[in-house]
């Protein structure tokens, strides 16, 4: 057995039950390797074009636009073309409340929303190309209003409703929206987030927002702000029954997603229409094998990447039955999750590694109280996946019948990139490990010289070839594009994480090579976190660096130096941890916070990340050999030894 990181290799034989080698995969990897532009092609023919592309492939590095001069709306892909078929009364939304109330909607009941939707934003004035704000709880109104605007060709940027007033304005700046549609509120164990009011914070933050949509979940009394704020339901009502869908150029943006990077300002990732559309479909159907029978579910927010692709685009783009819960993982049992599961028939179930180590935690008797016999998939995607909860995971969920599909993928990617393929072929499985790359995608391991490593060496995790669901650009700023994805290894694709190859040429991603933290599953920037703790009138100078966490896989830490005359206080301590959720959202609390006199840099003031890990890890400096900051072996230890004085003198730890 062989360790790597954190994960133990349990080689080949952990679950005999699958078929080696894996021929059909084999075939068709190498197949579109051969020839991407043919493969490609033969898989958008999946989908309905207006008209049908020029040239597959325009790669001029690093852009790369797809199925050129080919006309298609994403709408009519999910919606309309299932209602010109049987599936017209098929279940397409499956909707849970927290409380417990269910909607289900067919697709012709999903058509007709949508319509109606599409209309009420056309009234607005909403038109090809606008960017459109969705701050809203996981209701079907949300997917509704995402389809309703790629059916008019308006561009959807939706916001987390886990975000603060001050990163939601971020975002509408960024984008210009002119319109934002959010809720009365939203229910969040049993209590309610008034996201309103943090819409109306957001707006007045924005000076580009001129109307503000309320949809009704709580039926609480909200302020409206007369001629900006307007009432779903009025607009519904005076809406047109059909809307005829746009013909949208493959190249144009279907949405406009933000995600962490290494500065403090969120990267507005831009997804195509066409490509992203023909990726996900075909990666959907490969990975989760996706039936007419299956009943499938993904937990995750509709607000992130997993939610677009893996809720929304590509489920309804196959005409699936989705289940959309709403509520807490928890709540009001911890078996929530399990009952609806057992409710609704769940057949694929796709979740994140963070949930399944909280629910090791609750223990097994609970999903044992409930009938899961109807699952035949699980998933798990935004993190590593440790292998005892992969083996929990497949023991107490899957009742050992189920293959676990561990998906890596980036909002950057669009669609899952590195899993197991079950619906090409199954292959043997390793916990922990994401096995191998999906067909088209040209994954490697390289060298910081960008040289391709030998199986076993841990390295950089890179794409070497453009594929349909690649980020064409970070909205209004092609420099920060180049530099985040193309600079470190010049025409090729770099994912920020570090990965290895086993002897069996399975790939292991180990975690992220950048200053990006994965908070449960969430994506912070170092420098986002911080840029919030100096906004606080008391810090000189802070940074963030992560520790290992049991349930949430990272948790932050703090490392703040006050400004001259101010004393560390428990006070300042409380506040910080208020200007974090005040600036960024819950998520961003920070686990410990340490006050210190300095920060260990290097001469050209680079903050010493290691450094920093070490002590929050309360680790010694380990192996200083493979720093990559510019400081030789006894620089390094002399300032971590400073920093342990300097937090001793100025007080020590403070945690939360
Ligand atoms: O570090 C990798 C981790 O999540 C990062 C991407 O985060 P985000 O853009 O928020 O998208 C998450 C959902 C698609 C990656 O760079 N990550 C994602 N999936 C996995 C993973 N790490 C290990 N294993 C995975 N299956």
């Amino acid at each position: 057995m062989q360790t790597l990181g954190d994960a133990e290799i349990t080689g080949r034989s952990s679950l005999e039950h699958r078929v080696w080698p894996h021929k059909r995969y084999d075939e068709m990897y190498r197949r579109s390797l051969e020839d991407p532009e043919r493969f490609w092609a033969e898989e958008a023919r999946r989908l309905d074009w207006y008209e049908t592309w020029d040239r597959v492939l325009q790669w001029q590095p690093p852009y790369a636009s797809w199925f050129v001069g080919g006309k298609l709306n994403a709408c009519y892909q999910c919606v309309d073309r299932h209602v010109k078929t049987w599936r017209k009364s098929k279940v397409a939304i499956y909707w849970e409340g927290e409380l417990g109330e269910t909607r289900v909607l067919s697709y012709s009941t999903l058509f007709r929303e949508v319509n109606r939707f599409a209309s009420a934003l056309q009234k607005l004035g909403v038109e090809k190309g606008d960017r459109v704000a969705l701050y809203l709880p996981m209701i079907p109104e949300l997917p509704i209003f995402m389809l309703a605007c790629a059916r008019i060709g308006a561009v959807h940027t939706v916001i987390f409703s886990g975000f603060s007033a001050k990163a939601i304005a971020d975002r509408l700046n960024d984008t210009q929206a002119k319109l934002i549609i959010t809720a009365d509120g939203a229910y969040r164990r049993g209590k309610i987030l008034p996201l309103k009011g943090i819409a109306d914070e957001a707006a007045d933050l924005s000076p580009s927002v001129d109307k503000i949509i309320v949809v009704r979940r709580t039926g609480q009394p909200v302020p409206m702000t007369e001629k900006r704020d307007l009432e779903l339901g009025s607009l519904l009502d005076e809406a047109d029954k059909f809307v005829k869908p746009e013909p949208m150029e493959s190249t144009h943006p279907l949405y406009i997603l933000y995600t962490s990077g290494t500065t403090g300002k969120p990267k507005g990732v831009i997804h195509s229409t066409g490509g992203y559309l023909v990726y996900n479909h075909s990666a959907y159907k490969w990975v989760f094998n996706i039936k007419e029978e299956s009943v499938y579910w993904c937990t995750a927010d509709v607000g992130w990447v997993t939610g677009h692709s893996s809720i929304v685009y590509a489920p309804l783009s196959h005409g699936a039955a989705i289940v959309l819960y709403e509520g807490a993982p928890d709540y009001p049992a911890v078996d929530r999750w399990w009952d609806i599961i057992e409710k609704y028939g769940v057949t694929i179930f796709y979740t994140s590694p963070t949930a399944i180590r909280m629910f090791m935690r609750y223990g097994e008797e609970w999903p044992a109280k409930h009938d899961l016999s109807t699952l035949e998939l699980l998933g798990s995607v935004g993190e590593p996946i440790n292998p005892e909860a992969w083996q929990w995971f497949y023991k107490y969920i899957g009742g050992e019948r189920c293959p676990i599909v561990d998906t890596w993928w980036q909002t950057e990617t669009g669609g899952i990139m590195i899993s197991p393929s079950p619906g090409i072929e199954p292959i043997p499985l390793k916990p922990g490990s994401a096995t191998f790359p999906l067909p088209g995608i040209d994954a490697a391991v390289v060298s910081a010289e960008g040289e391709e490593l030998p199986l076993g060496q841990k390295g950089y995790l890179v794409i070497r070839r453009p594929w349909p669901g690649m980020l064409p650009g970070i909205y209004g700023d092609p420099e920060r594009y180049k530099e985040s994805y193309w600079s470190r290894f010049p025409g090729v694709y770099y994912t920020g994480d570090f990965a290895i190859r086993d002897e069996d040429g399975y790939f292991w991603i180990l975690g992220r090579a950048d200053e990006v933290l994965k908070v449960a599953g969430h994506r912070l920037g170092t420098a986002e976190l911080e840029d919030a703790a100096v906004s606080h009138p008391a810090v000189a100078e802070a940074a963030a660096a992560a520790k290992p966490d049991p349930v949430k896989g990272e948790a932050i830490v703090l490392f703040v130096t006050l400004k001259e005359g101010i004393a560390p206080s428990d006070t300042i301590k409380k506040e910080l941890v208020a200007q974090l959720r005040k600036s960024i959202g819950p998520v961003a609390t920070p686990e410990e916070i340490y006050f210190t006199r300095s920060l260990p840099k290097t001469r050209s003031g680079k903050i010493m990340r290691r450094i920093l890990k070490a002590i929050a890890m309360g680790q010694e400096i380990g192996d200083v050999t493979t720093l990559e900051d510019e400081a030789s072996v006894e620089e390094v230890k002399k300032a971590h030894e400073a920093l342990k004085e300097a937090i001793e003198g100025a007080g020590g730890k403070a945690a939360r």
